[in-house]
């Protein structure tokens, strides 16, 4: 998100951690951020993203145009933030009769969803004849818009020309979304969904230390087919890998995530390919390691398949007898692979033990040639929003504090960096 004219409060500033986040908290704790919405169809989902954003750890305050309050009523935003909403430019309840100012100071971002076509115009013109566009003006923290319109006004050249300028002016534009619009009509110009807005203020507010960079991960399970309906697989939810690809994406970098199936949703801005097998796994790796900087080994890959799957079901009478044994082979293993590559990306492994974890996590970053293997229990590891970790690398055993999966993944992000940086 290019942020170049940002004319108030720097970026750098606004990405400063708050004082009481901590890697292992909520990842909007500490954050002011004052919502503003204005009079379209979708301020119902501006409730919403209230809710949403005060779930990931902001306080929010909220301030409507008039006709904003035609659709939703200030009283859901208040019940929703807790906060008394602001309307008026004259309102009596800021002792000083100063709102715009008072309520733009103590935000650390301020986000306008939806932002309509005419107020994105009138943030273009500097105009200020309400409260919300006042406060826009006398901000000195950063602006966001999240634009909905029908698409014959997104598409329209003064829209254009005004979304153009409010990029110039380092102002972040959030969307808008292709779809099935409120008046029938499908387009761009649908405003991004609350859940896709928070992740966006998230990444806006994380420090860009993979920018410009190429990461590749896999995460989640591989399904090896003993026949139509039976396979070989693990219990891996895919949670950890995922946690790794947002936190990567939220870090500034292009990700891709080969993905064995798991029920989890692509992560916001993240480049998905689905897998099944190992060897289909293997094959969608291998020709993205050749260009990626990093490459992220989460998955649980299984070593070995059914050497010939049955096309039909297996019937029980097959094996004619109480017991049945199933060939096996070996699968390629596709961590090792791309860390042979003649000018191999950073490459970061797995490795989940029962037992004696540090030195099978050190053998496996040994023998496979990694910098950087991060080693877990299979009982802290599997399914679950919580890992206990410990990473290795040359320098030895360094276990993390953090126990969320989100937390360890933006702690390995942050250690990857660190590593590329010098
Ligand atoms: O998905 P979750 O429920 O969140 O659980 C996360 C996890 C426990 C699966 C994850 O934290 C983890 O430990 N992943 C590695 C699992 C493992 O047992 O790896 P391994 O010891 O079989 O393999 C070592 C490394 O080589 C891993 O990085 C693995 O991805 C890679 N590998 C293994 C075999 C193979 N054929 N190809 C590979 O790339």
């Amino acid at each position: 998100m290019a942020l170049p004219g940002q004319s108030a409060r720097s970026l750098q500033a606004a990405q400063a951690s708050p004082s009481s986040s901590s890697v292992d908290g909520l990842e909007l704790a500490g954050r002011h951020i004052l919502l503003g919405v204005t009079g379209g169809v979708a301020a119902y989902k501006a409730a919403e993203l209230t809710r949403q954003l005060i779930k990931a750890g902001a306080t929010v305050r909220v301030a409507m145009t008039e006709a904003a309050t035609r659709f939703v009523a200030p009283a859901t935003f208040q019940a929703l933030s807790g906060q008394a909403v602001f309307v008026d430019a004259w309102d009596e309840r800021v002792p000083n009769l100063m709102p715009h100012i008072e309520l733009s100071r103590e935000a650390d971002a301020m986000l306008v969803a939806p932002a309509t076509a005419d107020f994105l115009a009138k943030v273009v013109q500097g105009r200020a004849d309400d409260l919300l566009s006042t406060l826009v003006l006398a901000r000195d923290c950063p602006l966001l818009v999240a634009p909905a319109m029908n698409r014959q006004m997104w598409d329209n050249p003064a829209t254009q020309r005004n979304v153009a300028q409010l990029a110039a002016d380092g102002i972040a534009v959030l969307g808008p979304d292709e779809g099935v619009q409120a008046c029938g009509e499908t387009g761009f110009g649908r405003m991004l969904e609350p859940e896709v807005l928070v992740e966006e203020v998230i990444a806006f507010f994380t420090p860009k230390v993979l920018a410009g960079k190429k990461v590749l991960l896999t995460a989640g399970p591989t399904f090896e087919a003993i026949d139509p309906v039976r396979g070989i697989t693990n219990l891996s939810s895919g949670r950890m890998g995922y946690a790794l690809a947002r936190a990567a994406r939220q870090a500034g970098a292009e990700v891709t995530l080969v993905s064995g199936p798991t029920g989890l949703p692509c992560p916001v801005g993240v480049a998905r390919i689905d897998v099944t097998s190992a060897l289909e796994m293997h094959g969608a790796v291998l020709p993205q390691a050749v260009d990626a900087d990093v490459f992220i080994a989460v998955a649980a890959v299984a070593d070995y398949r059914p050497a010939a799957p049955e096309t039909r079901k297996i019937k029980k009478t097959a094996a004619g007898g109480e017991a049945m044994s199933l060939a096996l082979v070996r699968n390629p293993d596709i961590l090792s692979d791309v860390a042979a590559l003649p000018r191999p990306p950073y490459c970061v492994g797995f490795a989940a033990e029962s037992h004696d974890l540090a030195q099978y996590a050190e053998s496996k970053r040994i023998k496979k040639n990694l910098p950087l293997v991060v080693g877990n229990l299979i009982a802290d590891g599997f399914g679950g929003d919580s890992n206990r970790v410990i990473l290795f690398d040359a320098a030895g055993a360094h276990p993390l504090d953090t126990t969320r999966k989100d937390g360890i993944a933006r702690a390995i992000v942050a250690r990857v960096a660190a590593a590329l940086a010098s």
